[in-house]
């Protein structure tokens, strides 16, 4: 081994693990960003012009909403760059076939995927006061993908901190269950996110809740006002699931880290449930929203963690990045697979 490639490995093990942390925390910053673009109505800010903003690269004269939009694509399209600086830096200090390059790439793709998306919902018109239910759909995607992209960063920031690699198949009961439970929550979320659109296009009606739901199935009522009682009762379901899920993973896969990651998940479930009645009790003004989102994310990122915690519990060794761990990455049952044994590696 070359005296400059042991000095550029031996590096990863600080400057890969702090980008791929930096890039997580400063997406969830774009994500909300994202949200003040839709609550001041600023998403046309751009005309329906996309990736030039009213059909030039630097608007003159730009209005609030033009700098509102423009600065969500500027700060968007740096999220790429970062993605872009991930890659590079895991290609270049990790080994062949390590965890964090395929985190990085899968990052890096739905970046990409997401730029697209934003795209096609300016270039369709589904923005500022559309009603048309295409929009929901297409900010139910957004969500989505914005949720997955947050989770490669994720396990990104994991793998090159030296977290071991997942293994998906084999996992049993536990493997089902975790994605079972991940998929309820990003679904959730899609629903939130057509909620938080009904709430942006028609305002709650004066009185209570009830008054809106009623309101919401009126004959004239759209598709977008239909849907929006979806996502509370979603979240009730969801909620009992991910509680149960974190009472059943802490019996098959003990230890610390699962005890603490669940203990996270059902406060932020707590805080977030809190939150969400605020919502409908306050008719959903904006700093609540952001409040709600920013739950939302954190929810999310700390299922992914307890999920991957689980699944990685009867993982013995480490995914190192040291330039001494050329076979890391590597994933070995535990010695005994008994669901009540104690795991070894991390999670003991
Ligand atoms: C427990 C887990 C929950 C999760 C993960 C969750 C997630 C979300 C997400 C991602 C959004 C879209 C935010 C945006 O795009 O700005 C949203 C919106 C919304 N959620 Fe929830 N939610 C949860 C619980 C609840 C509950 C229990 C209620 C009410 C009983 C609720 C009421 C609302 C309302 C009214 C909106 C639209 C206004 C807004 O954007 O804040 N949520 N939720």
């Amino acid at each position: 081994m070359s005296k400059t490639l042991t000095v550029s490995r031996a590096g990863a093990g600080t400057w890969l693990p702090r980008l791929a942390w930096a890039a997580l925390a400063y997406n969830v910053l774009v994500i909300l960003w994202g949200a003040v673009v839709r609550l001041t109505g600023a998403g046309a800010g751009c005309g329906e012009h996309w990736p030039l903003c009213n059909g030039v690269v630097v608007p003159q004269d730009p209005t609030l909403h033009t700098i509102i939009e423009l600065s969500h694509r500027l700060t968007s399209g740096l999220s790429g760059l970062f993605a872009i600086a991930l890659v590079a830096l895991a290609f270049r200090l990790t080994p062949k076939g390590h965890a964090a390059r395929f985190g990085a790439l899968l990052s890096l793709g739905l970046i990409v995927l997401e730029g697209l998306v934003g795209g096609v919902q300016v270039l369709l018109g589904l923005t500022a006061t559309s009603t048309d239910p295409a929009r929901g759909l297409v900010q139910g995607i957004h969500l989505a993908n914005t949720f997955l992209l947050l989770g490669a960063l994720l396990l990104t920031a994991l793998w090159a901190s030296g977290g071991p690699r997942l293994r998906v198949r084999k996992q049993g009961v536990a493997g089902w269950a975790s994605f079972a439970g991940l998929g309820l929550l990003l679904v959730l979320g899609m629903a939130g996110a057509v909620t938080a659109l009904g709430d942006l296009l028609f305002l709650p009606a004066d009185g209570t809740p009830v008054d809106t739901v009623k309101r919401d199935f009126a004959a004239t009522a759209s598709l977008i006002q239909n849907l929006r009682v979806l996502h509370p009762m979603l979240a009730i379901l969801t909620s009992a699931y991910l509680v149960w899920l974190g009472v059943f993973l802490r019996r098959v896969r003990p230890g610390a880290q699962v005890q603490r990651w669940s203990l996270v998940v059902w406060s932020l479930l707590g805080a977030q449930m809190v939150a969400g009645f605020a919502n409908i009790a306050l008719k959903a003004p904006g700093w609540m929203q952001l409040t709600h989102l920013l739950l939302a994310c954190v929810l999310w990122l700390a299922t992914v963690l307890l999920t991957y915690r689980a699944l990685t519990a009867l993982t013995v060794s480490s995914n190192s990045v040291s330039p001494n761990n050329a076979s890391a990455n590597s994933v070995a049952p535990a010695p005994s697979p008994l669901p009540h044994s104690t795991p070894k590696g991390r999670n003991a």
